[in-house]
């Protein structure tokens, strides 16, 4: 399997300049290296657990999704989805719930800021606390498992879902694996990038500190007012200043090259006035997005095209999260009752049943073949780019037995193919 990444992020409001620079701007930038297979989402099963504000959700996702596609997303590479359009999600959520130690949410950073808070104002512990907020990490959790995540670039507040989701799937493997792992176990990345760009005041740029500086939503006239905000020291034009320590500096430098950087810290020593370095910041920043906010604001004044890119997404993601439920249901004993074989025949039978074969050539391109119980090759399929493609072709011929349009050579009769492929169904 390749190397797979993936990102939410909770529909409770718009982005920030901080979130582009932070978070969007390094995962396209990382969704481009070759063996990465990158899944975004908007998490809005997340955001019901802070809001409840229906409209403000609605915008908020459509908003999140259009920013993503906007700022260079290629949705043909990687898979970008509403968490509420796979209902595989909830339906691993209570898998995983029925598995997590109830004290080990008791010391969930969320829950146990929640409990303080009421603690302080008098009230019952619990007082503002849903089973939502308190199931939280495993919602995220079965995000994660759900595509067997290797990799979940987070903000330092989340590590510890991230570990929680790890704890959960080992719990999960030992149970059912049958010694064989049915989760991959994630492992969280925090970049410091994240954590960089200030906000208007210097303190990290945050909805919550009300310092932030919008990336899209208001147009240029927007980003330029907010610029002329940024708290600066009350040199005057002329006076020498020291670019050090300056919230302004610190967001020019994130869009800026190593050149532009050091003529900038030059400019300001000789006087430049606060004013134009300003205007000179808007400048460069609006050159960068400008043309991105042009294509967020066109998908946000044409929700259908925005729509077909998210139906898309979940029928990717769906093909991927479909076959993973149903071997877990398998698992844990939610079975049909002609499903009848115990673990021990199960282990023989499978030993007399054809196989799909997942590999790389070493023209780096991805290939698949079907092979009889008895090991002969029954089909053969052609090159593919991405490893994704080929498993979504096996998934299809498991599910679906034989498709006339399959991008493979035949090398045994129509009839043992199908044979062979109508095995998968009954398994
Ligand atoms: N909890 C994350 C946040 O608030 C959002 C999120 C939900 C997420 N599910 C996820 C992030 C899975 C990474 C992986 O930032």
């Amino acid at each position: 399997m390749s190397h797979r990444v993936l990102t939410g992020i909770t529909t409770t409001g718009t982005l920030h300049l901080g979130n582009y620079v932070g978070a969007i701007r390094p995962a396209i930038e990382a969704s481009r290296a070759p063996g990465v297979e990158s899944f975004f989402f908007m998490a809005d099963f997340h955001a019901l657990i802070k809001c409840d504000e229906p409209d403000r959700i609605a915008h908020s996702s459509r908003s999140i999704a259009a920013t993503w596609v906007a700022a260079g997303l290629d949705t043909n590479r990687v898979t970008l989805y509403r968490q509420s359009d796979i209902p595989e999600i909830p339906e691993l959520t209570w898998l995983l719930t029925c598995v997590t130690a109830k004290g080990q949410m008791n010391r969930a950073h969320a829950y146990k800021a929640a409990v303080d808070a009421a603690v302080a104002a008098g009230e019952e512990p619990d007082a503002h606390v849903s089973m939502g907020l308190f199931s939280y990490p495993v919602l995220m959790a079965a995000d994660i498992l759900m595509f067997n995540a290797h990799r979940v670039p987070v903000g330092k507040d989340q590590v510890q879902h991230i570990e929680m989701a790890r704890d959960v799937a080992q719990r999960f493997n030992h149970l059912f694996g049958r010694g064989q792992d049915l989760f991959v176990l994630p492992e969280a990345q925090v970049d410091a990038e994240m954590e960089l760009l200030p906000g208007l005041d210097g303190r990290k740029m945050s909805k919550s500190y009300d310092n932030v500086v919008p990336l899209f939503e208001g147009g240029a006239q927007a980003l330029k007012d907010a610029i002329a905000r940024i708290v600066t020291d009350s040199k005057l034009p002329g006076e020498p200043k020291d670019p050090q320590g300056q919230a302004l500096v610190t967001i020019y430098d994130a869009f800026a090259t190593p050149e532009q950087r050091t003529a900038f810290r030059a400019a300001l020593r000789a006087g430049l006035a606060w004013g134009e370095a300003k205007q000179q910041l808007f400048a460069l920043i609006d050159g960068q997005i400008g043309p991105m906010r042009a294509r967020y604001e066109s998908l946000m004044a044409n929700p259908a095209e925005l729509e077909a890119i998210l139906q898309d997404g979940a029928a990717k993601a769906r093909a991927i999260a479909g076959p993973v439920l149903r071997q877990l249901r398998e698992a844990v004993g939610l079975r049909p009752y002609t499903a009848t074989a115990t673990t021990a025949t199960a282990k023989a039978e499978k030993a007399a049943l054809p196989v799909f074969k997942q590999y790389r050539e070493t023209d780096g391109k991805f290939y698949f073949k079907l092979l009889s119980a008895g090991g002969e090759l029954l089909l053969q399929s052609d090159a593919f780019e991405q490893g994704r493609d080929a498993g979504q072709w096996v998934a299809r011929l498991k599910r679906e037995g034989w498709v006339a349009d399959a991008p493979v050579q035949r090398s045994a009769s129509d009839a043992d193919i199908a044979a062979a492929l109508a095995a998968f169904q009954d398994a």
